[in-house]
């Protein structure tokens, strides 16, 4: 039972956080799951992107202990416990598996490292002939850690919270392999756009089959929903939006329905700006609406049964508790009368005081 336990607090600390945490998991259903259902629910499922993570101290002592980060990501264990950390600590209705979007590459056999604040560093793809071919057994067993920690971390949830598996998406994994690190705009990926389209069509298609493959390997774990991160779906120029977004993410959904049926999928093209009504249309459940959105317009544009996630902007859950509590009930009162996952616009950042997301969640759930 230790793995409810905090780190690092005295003896009697434990023991209230447990109960506590206890009162709030026998409150309420599994209302993650139950809103992609026709159950009725009382209030709007919540969680956040990256929610484990470095403003955790709890975090912080393990990913010292582990050393480099890729060292948690395939550690099924200690990666299950950092999952679980802001479930104990705040009680959200889903939590993530913490994993990140570059273990496809790396499994794909591309190089990777985290230099310690330096962000991925991979080597370039340049060559046509340096595209990986998808092996699926060696692949499946080079992600085995991931498979095993949502494993874990399944068998140690609450039976009340949701645990969402995800992937990077075809377009912001490539950004990623062919620029070989991180950016804001990934100047030397776009240009592969032009001058070598067959490269990026090659690439483009085996990262689709191994996002399917990885997704639903983390469903057969015991992932109760996944997510599709498309980071920077924003930086596709509208010609190429088709191509490079909504078609791969429509054979990945198609690949997930087939052999899943039941198992939402939620899609976030951070950044698609006009094409929001269009990656509706992929067949994803829900979709994440990132910050520079307006949510009003979302809600106008996008058929009513369909669900939508978002979209509080993490600057506020960093700065002042008021200004991040008068916006969620913006954001509240906009969505009242549909179908809504609360959560960020993007990632929780590292500075995030503990007493905002604290105040956040308890605002969320009506206390
Ligand atoms: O809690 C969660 O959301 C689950 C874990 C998670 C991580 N990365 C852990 C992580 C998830 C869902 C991701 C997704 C991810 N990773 C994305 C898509 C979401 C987004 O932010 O747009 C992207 C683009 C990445 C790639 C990536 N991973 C970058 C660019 C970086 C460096 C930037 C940074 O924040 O340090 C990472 C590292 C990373 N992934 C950290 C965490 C907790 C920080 C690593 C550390 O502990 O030092």
């Amino acid at each position: 039972m230790d793995i409810f336990y905090p780190h690092n607090s005295p003896d009697i600390l434990p023991l209230i956080q447990y109960i506590f945490y206890y009162l709030i998991k026998y409150k309420e259903p599994m209302i993650f799951l139950d809103i992609f259902s026709d159950k009725q629910i009382k209030r709007a499922p919540f969680w956040f992107m990256r929610q484990a993570g470095r403003y955790l101290p709890e975090y912080r002592a393990i990913r010292q202990e582990l050393g480099g980060f890729l060292n948690l990501c395939y550690n099924p264990k200690q990666a299950a416990e950092v999952t679980i950390q802001p479930i104990r600590r705040f009680g959200m209705d889903a939590a993530i598996i913490f994993s990140d979007i570059l273990v496809i590459p790396h499994a794909l056999g591309r190089n990777l490292n985290f230099g310690e604040g330096e962000g991925p560093l991979l080597d370039p793809l340049k060559e046509i002939a340096d595209v990986p071919e998808l092996d699926e057994q060696k692949f499946l067993k080079f992600l085995e850690p991931v498979y095993e920690a949502i494993n874990i971390t399944r068998s140690l949830l609450p039976k009340e919270t949701a645990l969402i598996g995800f992937a990077g998406a075809p377009w912001t994994l490539s950004c990623y392999i062919l620029q070989g690190k991180g950016g804001k705009d990934f100047a030397v990926a776009r240009q592969a756009l032009y001058e070598q389209p067959e490269l990026v069509k090659k690439l483009i298609s085996v990262l689709t089959d191994a996002v399917a493959l990885h997704l639903s390997a983390q469903i057969k774990a015991g992932a109760n929903a996944v997510q599709i991160f498309d980071s920077w779906a924003g930086l596709v120029p509208a010609t190429h939006f088709n191509q490079l977004i909504i078609e791969p993410t429509k054979k990945i959904v198609e690949f997930l329905q087939k052999n899943h049926p039941n198992i939402p999928i939620i899609g976030f093209p951070k950044g698609c700006g006009a094409f929001l009504k269009d990656y509706a249309h992929t067949g994803v459940n829900a979709m994440g609406v990132d910050m520079h959105y307006p949510l009003e317009r979302a809600v106008f544009e996008i058929d009513e049964k369909f669900i939508l996630q978002g979209n509080l902007d993490p600057a506020l859950l960093s700065a002042s508790k008021e200004n991040c509590l008068s916006e969620a009930k913006r954001i509240k009162n906009i969505m009242q009368n549909r179908k809504h996952i609360f959560n960020l616009g993007h990632g929780i950042v590292p500075h995030t005081p503990i007493e905002n997301v604290e105040i956040l969640c308890k605002f969320l759930r009506g206390e």
